[in-house]
């Protein structure tokens, strides 16, 4: 890959360690990847926040960056955490858990990265302009950069997007590069697709069936960002999908060349019904309910409160709702997480039903309208999950 003396001499550590590596990391991955040379960034989202899920081996990592004083080139945001960072006594987090979870987010914090703590930073003002070069790792919100705003970014490991924030530079190859945003397989949606759980199966399907190749769907309505995301973030979990067109509406959908394609297929009711029965499993009472996987908005949270009405959270089921605390500031939002909380609904931010410990170990039976939490959760056995919509669940789980 060219290297410009300047860059070459980054590398070559005349800025430090941290530099150096980072250089190191993001070169070595574009030389397997052929990428010609480096490009600017406009921003970066990091994941490796969680204590549950990137461990110890994080802070020797991290702490690489602070002994270096390292402080990121472009503005930078964090995936949620393993907890929420006001309430997690109320989530069962231990005091251990808690310290080490903060230590992390503190790292992060002295190298100048926002403590959004969220998967959906498009959601609280950050949303990608057509065209722009990012490096973003959570899968979901990969995709939703690259698929509904037109932005690119690869799906990023985590230490790669805080490289690259660090020096403002990531390797021009995959997702960068026109060729290959082209959709390989076109997908003519023949079934309603009404609920957020219907976007989220259709994007299970089509992941598991067609694993990294990017979709071209016809026959879905105008869809919310709220819609897309369920679509998204399913495709990504289970096929590591991280674009997609949807005709007459993604912003690419009009400049993609249809001549890559390979494969047609139709998406039927009967597709739709495999999905849910894949994570119909368990007939006993759920223990909790579990939405916001991706975190949910302000607008999710009027959905639940005009699904619910004045009914009552049944005893023995508890209700987590998942989001960033950013968009629970939107104005206007607190009445509506007032009328929620009056029912018996707790309401969670900087974390997910995934990525905090508590869910696996307190809960057993759980029910979720998304089939990338359902996918997580039940993947080495340890929950089993029932997939609805909000409407199913308000009317099992309310009275
Ligand atoms: Fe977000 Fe957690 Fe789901 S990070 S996409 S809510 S697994």
């Amino acid at each position: 890959m060219f290297l410009t003396k300047y860059q070459e001499r980054m590398l070559n550590g005349e800025m430090g360690e941290a530099i150096s590596k980072s250089f190191e990391l993001i070169v070595k991955l574009g030389d397997l990847n052929d990428a010609d040379k480096l490009i600017p960034i406009k921003n970066a989202q990091i994941a490796g926040v969680s204590y549950y899920t990137v461990g110890e081996s994080i802070f020797s990592f991290l702490e690489l960056f602070s002994k270096d004083k390292i402080k990121v080139k472009v503005p930078s945001w964090l995936n949620p955490a393993g907890m929420d960072t006001v309430k997690w006594k109320e989530m069962g987090i231990s005091e251990d858990f808690a310290e080490k979870q903060n230590r992390i987010i503190k790292y992060y914090m002295d190298m100048g990265i926002e403590l959004t703590l969220t998967c959906t930073p498009y959601l609280i003002g950050y949303e990608p302009s057509f065209g722009e070069n990012l490096s973003w790792s959570e899968s979901s919100a990969v995709s939703v950069a690259n698929g509904y705003y037109g932005a690119r970014t690869n799906r990023e490991g985590a230490p790669l997007a805080l490289a690259s924030a660090v020096i403002g530079l990531t390797a021009n190859y995959g997702l960068h590069m026109n060729e290959n945003r082209m959709p390989k397989v076109i997908i003519d949606v023949q079934t309603e697709i009404k609920h957020f759980s219907d976007y989220s199966a259709l994007g299970y399907w089509y992941g598991k069936n067609f694993k990294g190749l990017i979709p071209y769907f016809k026959g879905l309505k105008e869809s919310s960002v709220d819609q897309i995301k369920m679509l998204a973030a399913a495709m990504a979990a289970s096929g590591s999908v991280a674009h997609f067109h949807i005709e007459n509406q993604t912003p690419e959908s009009k400049l993609v060349d249809l001549g890559y394609i390979e494969e047609n297929f139709e998406f039927l009711v009967e597709d739709k019904k495999s999905v849910y029965s894949i994570f119909q499993q368990t007939k006993e009472q759920a223990d909790l309910v579990a939405i916001g996987c991706p975190h949910t908005s302000v607008d999710d949270l009027k959905k639940i409160s005009s699904i619910v009405g004045d009914k009552t959270l049944r005893k023995g089921t508890d209700f987590w709702i998942f989001s960033s605390k950013k968009e629970l500031e939107t104005p206007g939002s607190k009445s509506i997480i007032n009328q929620l909380e009056n029912k018996g609904i707790r309401i969670f931010t900087d974390t997910c039903m995934v990525v905090s410990p508590t869910i696996r170990d307190n809960y057993e039976n759980i029910i979720t309208n998304s089939t990338k939490a359902a996918f997580y959760l039940t993947r080495k056995g340890q929950n089993k999950v029932n997939l609805q919509s909000l409407e199913e669940i308000s009317m099992e789980v309310f009275e």
